[in-house]
């Protein structure tokens, strides 16, 4: 039987609630299709932060990288200062396992049309995937505050972009886009951001004649109007860390909600595991209520099965949450569990 090594770091908040349900429906999907998940709780976030002052100790760090995927929750709580677990936790994984692409895609699942008052409006269906360079840009950590406190105080943050850097993640999205339609459209801020824009731009139109894709091109700003008026001219867009960090949000309001919006970290070289989570945060509003939609969580469960190979799992978590969506989705994150379950309890039957 196939076995597999899933590092399980919940996190915080609805992390936890939503990675329960996740860890079930990879189990029940892997006993019909041939697989075990050995998981290796990691319980890192602002409780173990808070208790011991480690945000990801040394030694964690060298476990993780031993196992062949790691299942994320969300990280980030009130009691935390802002930055210290999204920078000291989730940043720093993707350093260090060098996870440069950031995989997000946004369909509009067939069982959402009918309500989508985009699609209600004319528009062309929602499926593209975005490819967020994820270890540059913003948010590389370059910058720093001087003069702290008075009236000359100073705060940088800057971007960096290495040609290396850029070039790799280009080339990533271009061998997907050459798999689906064979369009691919750079998404920047070329006319003002000119140094890194110029870079991205060059990048983008050697490698997309490289592999033989067509390349478009859309101002940040501009690719927000065409999200909403005119989705369906984007297949494969590759951007920039933080614009791809904002568009996705909006792709994901498109789509159904953050409730629903799944991601990996992908490092494509496969040196090391790679890092699956939902987009969603650890949504303190809400957590302990029992609402947390873990939809998002099970689909990124569905990226990380097909990153390990198991296509066939990764489609029935897939069709399952369409057709518990079909059936108008559910109320509870206990609710959702029971009717995932039954789905794929069905899936087993036939
Ligand atoms: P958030 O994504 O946690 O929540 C935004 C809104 O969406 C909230 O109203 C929340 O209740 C709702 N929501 C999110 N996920 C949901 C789900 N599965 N089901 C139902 N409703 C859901 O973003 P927010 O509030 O900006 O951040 C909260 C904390 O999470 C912060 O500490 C932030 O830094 C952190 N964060 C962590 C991320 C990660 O671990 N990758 C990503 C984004 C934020
Ligand atoms: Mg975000």
């Amino acid at each position: 039987m196939r076995s597999y090594v899933i590092a399980d770091l919940p996190g915080d908040g609805i992390g936890p609630e939503v990675i329960a349900v996740a860890r079930d429906v990879i189990d029940q999907a892997g006993r019909r299709h041939g697989f075990v998940v050995h998981w290796r709780p990691c319980p890192l976030g602002s409780e173990h932060y808070l208790r011991t002052g480690q945000v990801l100790p040394d030694d964690v760090l060298e476990n993780l990288r031993k196992a062949d995927a790691i299942l994320l929750g969300a990280v980030g709580s009130p009691s935390v200062p802002p930055g210290v677990l999204e920078r000291g936790l989730l940043l720093r994984l993707r350093a260090e396992l060098d996870l440069y692409v950031n995989l997000r895609p946004s369909r509009l699942r067939p069982s959402l049309e009918s309500q989508h008052s985009v699609m209600s409006r004319g528009a062309p269906g929602i499926d593209l995937v975005v490819v967020r360079e994820n270890t540059e840009g913003l948010y590389a950590g370059a910058g720093g505050t001087v003069h702290r406190g008075t009236a000359f105080e100073t705060a940088t943050e800057e971007s960096l972009n290495t040609r290396a850097g850029v070039e790799r993640c280009v080339r990533y999205a271009a061998a997907l886009a050459a798999g689906r339609s064979g369009r691919l459209t750079l998404v920047h801020k070329a006319n003002v951001l000119v140094h890194a824009g110029d870079l991205w731009l060059r990048v983008a139109r050697e490698v997309a004649a490289e592999q033989g894709v067509e390349l478009d091109y859309a101002h940040v700003d501009a690719a927000c109007l065409y999200l909403v008026d005119d989705p369906g001219r984007f297949d494969v867009i590759v951007t920039d860390n933080l614009f791809g960090d904002i568009i996705t949000d909006l792709a994901a309001a498109l789509t159904g909600g953050l409730g629903l919006a799944p991601s990996g970290n992908i490092n494509p070289d496969r040196t090391g595991p790679s890092v699956f989570e939902p987009v969603h945060g650890s949504a303190p509003d809400i957590a302990g209520t029992g609402k947390a939609n873990p939809a998002g969580a099970v689909l990124s469960s569905a990226l990380m099965l097909s990153h390990l190979g198991e296509h066939a799992a990764a489609a029935d978590l897939e069709s399952a949450v369409d057709a518990v969506l079909g059936a108008g989705g559910a109320p509870t994150t206990r609710a959702w569990a029971d009717a995932l379950s039954a789905e794929l309890a069905k899936r087993v039957a036939r």
